[in-house]
C-alpha cells in the first residue's frame, strides 16, 4: 500500500469522537491519514464542535459527507470506522465491503441477527479486513489474562457490572426527530439500545470469550423489568439482568448487570475459576493457585499461593489507551497483512452479539435455554432475527 492507510469515520458522536481522537493521534504518528468524516447532522461535522472533544483536531485534508454512501462512493478511503447507533444501519456496511473497503464496526453491529448475517456475508464475499469494537481485548492486563489461560480450562466466570441510569450519556444523534427519546439518552431506551445487556453487557460477554478461548453455546436470562410508571423518566430498559452462558468447552459464565436510577453507583466484580486456580483483578491481576506438590503437609498461607499474572497498576480497559490500541491494531494489521493482530473479526464476533440478543429472547420466553447455533439458524427463532424495518 502506497502511503498511510486512508481512514474514514461514519458517525461523529460520543464514541465516534473518541475514535477521531485516536485517529488524530495516529495521524500525528504517521500511521494513518483521516480523509473523510460522515454524519447526517451538520453540527456534528463543525470544526468548533469536534475540537471541543478532540485535542489537536484539524479538518485539513478531510472531506465531510452527510451520509456513509457519499463516503463509500468517493474513492477516498481504504477503511471505514462505522460508529452509528445499532438501529441505524441500512446496508452501509454491505455496500462498503462490496467496494473492497475494510470495516471497523462498533458494537453492536445491529440489533437484528438477519442484518448481521447480511453484513457478515458481504464482508466474507469481498474478503475485506474487518474488526468489531471490543477494545478490552487490546488492554494489556486483559491480554495477559487471556495468554495465561491459553493452556488452562476455564470452569466458571462471574462478572458483575454495577452501573446506574445516570451513567448513560446524552448522545449526538437527533433521536427526538426519529420517534426516539426526547433527551437523546438512547442507551436507556430499548428500541434504540436493544437493552443494556446488548448495548453494554456485550463487552463483558465478549471478554469472557476472549479470556476463556471459548464460545458461548447457550444462554438463559432473567431480567428485572423497570416499573412502567418510571419509563418516561428513567427509560424503559430493565433495572437488572441475570444472564448465564454455557460455554462450548463446558464452563459456565455469569453476567449480572444492573442499572438502577438514583444510586449514582458504579462498581464491578470479576472472578475466573480454572481447574486449579481463582483469578482475581486486584491492583495486580492475580491467580490464587498452589503449584508445588499437592496436597502439601500443611495448608499454605494465602501469600504462598498468590501469583501475579499481570502486574499493576492497571487503567480502565475501556479508556483512551485501549481505543487507540484497537484502532492502531486494525490499521497496522491491514498495512502489514497480519490479520491475527486484530484479535477478532466481524465473523468471529457474531457469537458475542448473538449471545446477548439471545439473552433478550430467553428472558422474553420465561428464561428458556437458547442454543446459539439454533438461534442463528432455526426457523423457530426467525421472527426474533428479523428487522421489522427492512
Ligand atoms: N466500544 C465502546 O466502548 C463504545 C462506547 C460507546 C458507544 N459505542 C457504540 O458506538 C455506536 C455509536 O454510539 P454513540 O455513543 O457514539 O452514539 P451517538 O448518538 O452519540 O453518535 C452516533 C453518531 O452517528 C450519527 N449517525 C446516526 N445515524 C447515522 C447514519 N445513518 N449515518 C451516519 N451517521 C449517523 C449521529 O448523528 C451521531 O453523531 C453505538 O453502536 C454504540 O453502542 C461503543
Amino acid at each position: 500500500m502506497a502511503g498511510p492507510l486512508r481512514v474514514g469515520l461514519v458517525g461523529v458522536g460520543q464514541r465516534g469522537l473518541q475514535h477521531v481522537q485516536a485517529l488524530t493521534d495516529m495521524q500525528n504518528d504517521e500511521i494513518i491519514q483521516i480523509t473523510a468524516l460522515a454524519d447526517p447532522y451538520p453540527e456534528n461535522l463543525e470544526e468548533s464542535k469536534i475540537s471541543k472533544y478532540v485535542d489537536g483536531f484539524s479538518p485539513a485534508g478531510i472531506q465531510m459527507f452527510d451520509s456513509a454512501d457519499g463516503m463509500i462512493e468517493s474513492g477516498l478511503v481504504d477503511a471505514i470506522w462505522f460508529v452509528i447507533p445499532p438501529n441505524q444501519h441500512r446496508g452501509e456496511i454491505e455496500r462498503a465491503a462490496e467496494r473492497e473497503i475494510a470495516i471497523f464496526a462498533e458494537k453492536p453491529q445491529s440489533l437484528f441477527l438477519d442484518d448481521i448475517i447480511s453484513q457478515d456475508a458481504a464482508i466474507t464475499r469481498a474478503g475485506v479486513p474487518s474488526t468489531v469494537g471490543f477494545q478490552m481485548r487490546h488492554d494489556r492486563g486483559y491480554t495477559d489474562i487471556a495468554a495465561y489461560l491459553e493452556d488452562k480450562w476455564v470452569a466458571a466466570m462471574t462478572m458483575i457490572a454495577e452501573g446506574a441510569v445516570e451513567g448513560h450519556g446524552v448522545k449526538h444523534t437527533r433521536t427526538e426527530e426519529q420517534g426516539g427519546p426526547a433527551n437523546r439518552v438512547w442507551t436507556a431506551n430499548r428500541a434504540w439500545s436493544g437493552t443494556s445487556v446488548v448495548e453494554a453487557g456485550i463487552h463483558q460477554t465478549d471478554i469472557m470469550r476472549y479470556w476463556s478461548h471459548d464460545d458461548v453455546e447457550w444462554v438463559r436470562a432473567t431480567y428485572t423489568e423497570r416499573p412502567k410508571e418510571l419509563h418516561a423518566t428513567e427509560g424503559d430498559n430493565p433495572i437488572a439482568y441475570t444472564v448465564t452462558y454455557g460455554m462450548k468447552k463446558g464452563g459456565v459464565a455469569n453476567l449480572l448487570f444492573t442499572k438502577p436510577a438514583r444510586s449514582y453507583y458504579g462498581g464491578r466484580f470479576d472472578c475466573i475459576i480454572h481447574t486449579h486456580g481463582t483469578i482475581k483483578l486486584e491492583d495486580d491481576f492475580v491467580d490464587y493457585t498452589f503449584e508445588d506438590e499437592w496436597p502439601p503437609a500443611q495448608n499454605p498461607g494465602i501469600d504462598q499461593v498468590r501469583k501475579v499474572i499481570s502486574p499493576g497498576p492497571h487503567t480502565t480497559a475501556m479508556g483512551r489507551e485501549s481505543t487507540r490500541a484497537i484502532g492502531q491494531a486494525f490499521a497496522t494489521s491491514i498495512v502489514e497483512n497480519k490479520p491475527e493482530n486484530r484479535l477478532n473479526s466481524f465473523h468471529s464476533s457474531i457469537n458475542s452479539l448473538a449471545s446477548v440478543l439471545a439473552a433478550n429472547v430467553s428472558n422474553d420466553l420465561g428464561g428458556e435455554k437458547i442454543v446459539i447455533n439454533e438461534f442463528i439458524h432455526d426457523d423457530k427463532y426467525a421472527k426474533y432475527r428479523k428487522n421489522p424495518k427492512r
